[in-house]
């Protein structure tokens, strides 16, 4: 059998989503506001904000001129407004510290306001195709079912044992691709409900789905 990565790539390459706004081109300063936005938002949900975004601040350096009331103002409707306060910080500490230059260092970019390590690892992979994994809600998912990981992913031990796979599993080049691939499996084939895992290019192998237990992961937070 094929690696993961491999069968997944493949998959992409015909099934996954190529003609979203934030990857033509993908450049730091649009693969970050996408990600911030998709951090709770759905894509169909997220697509017109991200080009009223772009268009009233085509860089980071103009968002972090602009009033945090503005980026209030056009935030409004995605929720989550934490987000927005961030997105407002970020883009300063950006200008401030690193030359209105996203940084290229892992730890770097995961110090910035409201981003944690699989922001910045989608952001890397996506904007540079440096090798880091991300591990977001979908792809807990994904990767829970696969390996058949018990146990709730809030629990340290077990999001642990998803970061070792999500690692282990990472290819040697595409990472940008990769990266998108896996969230786009996430969000249409290893749903939460009624998963398709005959379209799964990763079915052979996934744990959960031999063990007829697709059900059972993830684990729910015990009550
Ligand atoms: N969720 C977070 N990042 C995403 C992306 N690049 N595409 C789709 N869903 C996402």
């Amino acid at each position: 059998m094929s690696p993961f990565a491999d069968r997944l790539l493949s998959w992409f390459d015909e099934h996954g989503r190529h003609d979203l706004p934030w990857q033509h081109p993908r450049a730091p300063y649009r693969v970050w506001l996408s990600e911030v936005m998709l951090q709770q938002t759905q894509v169909t949900t997220v697509i017109p904000y991200f080009a009223r975004f772009l268009a009233r601040f085509p860089d980071v350096a103009s968002l972090a001129a602009a009033p945090l009331d503005d980026v209030l103002a056009l935030w409004a409707g995605l929720g989550y407004y934490a987000r927005a306060r961030n997105l407002h910080r970020c883009a300063q500490v950006v200008v401030a510290e690193h030359d209105g230059e996203f940084p290229r260092d892992f730890d770097a970019m995961a110090a910035l306001p409201g981003i944690g390590r699989s922001t910045a690892g989608a952001i890397l992979a996506q904007a540079h195709g440096q090798r880091h994994a991300i591990l977001d809600g979908n792809v807990r998912r994904v990767l829970a079912r696969h390996a058949a990981i018990g146990g709730w992913p809030g629990v340290p031990a077990v999001q642990k044992q998803l970061w070792t796979l999500a690692e282990r599993l990472l290819p040697h080049e595409r990472l940008a691709d990769y990266t998108q691939a896996l969230m786009d499996l996430g969000a249409s084939i290893c749903t939460a409900r009624k998963p398709r895992c005959l379209l799964c290019p990763v079915q052979a192998d996934c744990q959960a789905r031999i063990d007829g237990t697709i059900a059972q992961y993830p684990a729910p937070k015990p009550a």
